[in-house]
């Protein structure tokens, strides 16, 4: 799904590039906190389930354009450890979603060479989810296109404390705990920290997505909804991205 050919580009690469995106300067990591769901629907006297159906049509296709632009990575926030808290309809209906994307995308994902991945806490979400992501990890694990984590029950202070536990019960002395060995314990240790973390919706904050992985990524925030979120917006944020300078705490 990526280039057809070197030098061949697709339609989705064409028209990144003729709105001055670098393909050779993509970030390698997406990362997207899928926002406004609710206010989409709201605003259009839909019920929020609704706002979440339209959410997960446009995941579809942001997948699919992200993965034609040549993306490596991508990941989404579908699921927050906090999101238990609203009413028990939406927390079911959600689940339901998810489960029904996880099983009825699975065929199509792994044709277009897709390997997919979850963060989260996985033994806390009802027994059927987690079979449909864990059936999705098994059967996509040796693809080698796009790699679509789905963070789902995630939550980013209970991603860095179960690392801590993990290198606590494995007994490593406090003196050998750093930065990079609390990175190896991680839930997906081997994919690169996001460069890009795009937020829909307007809200200016993390939301406890990827605190640790993301400290130096770019980010983008679109005041469009998720559910119009699109290919202009995704190149648009590309491009924004590539107009930063990117310092790590140094120097240009
Ligand atoms: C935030 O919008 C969105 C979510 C909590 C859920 C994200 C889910 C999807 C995009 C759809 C399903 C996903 C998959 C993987 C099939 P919000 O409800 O907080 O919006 P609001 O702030 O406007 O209320």
């Amino acid at each position: 799904m990526a280039a057809l050919e070197p030098g061949i580009l697709n339609s989705t690469q064409q028209l990144a590039a003729s709105r001055g995106v670098d393909l050779d300067a993509l970030p390698e990591h997406v990362a997207i906190i899928m926002d406004g769901n609710g206010r989409w629907a709201k605003s259009r006297g839909l019920a929020r389930l609704l706002g979440h159906r339209e959410g997960y049509k446009t995941l579809r296709g942001v997948l699919l354009n992200a993965s034609e632009l040549g993306i490596r990575h991508l990941t989404v926030y579908a699921f927050s450890a906090e999101n238990w808290r609203r009413p028990q309809d939406e927390v079911d209906g959600l689940m339901k979603l998810i489960e029904r994307a996880a099983r009825d995308e699975l065929a199509v994902m792994h044709r277009n060479n897709v390997r997919v991945r979850v963060a989260g806490r996985m033994d806390e979400v009802p027994a059927s989810l987690r079979q449909a992501l864990l059936d999705g990890i098994e059967t996509t694990r040796d693809n080698t296109g796009i790699t679509f984590t789905l963070a789902v029950n995630y939550g980013g202070r209970a991603e860095i404390v179960d690392a801590i536990r993990r290198l606590v019960e494995s007994g490593t002395p406090a003196s050998e705990i750093t930065e990079e060995l609390v990175s190896r314990n991680l839930y997906n240790p081997d994919l690169p920290e996001p460069d890009l973390m795009i937020r829909t919706a307007g809200e200016m904050r993390w939301s406890n997505f990827l605190i640790w992985q993301a400290a130096y990524a770019e980010l983008f925030v679109t005041p469009v909804a998720w559910p119009d979120f699109g290919l202009d917006q995704l190149v648009e944020a590309v491009a924004t991205y590539q107009q930063r300078v990117r310092k790590f705490g140094g120097l240009a």
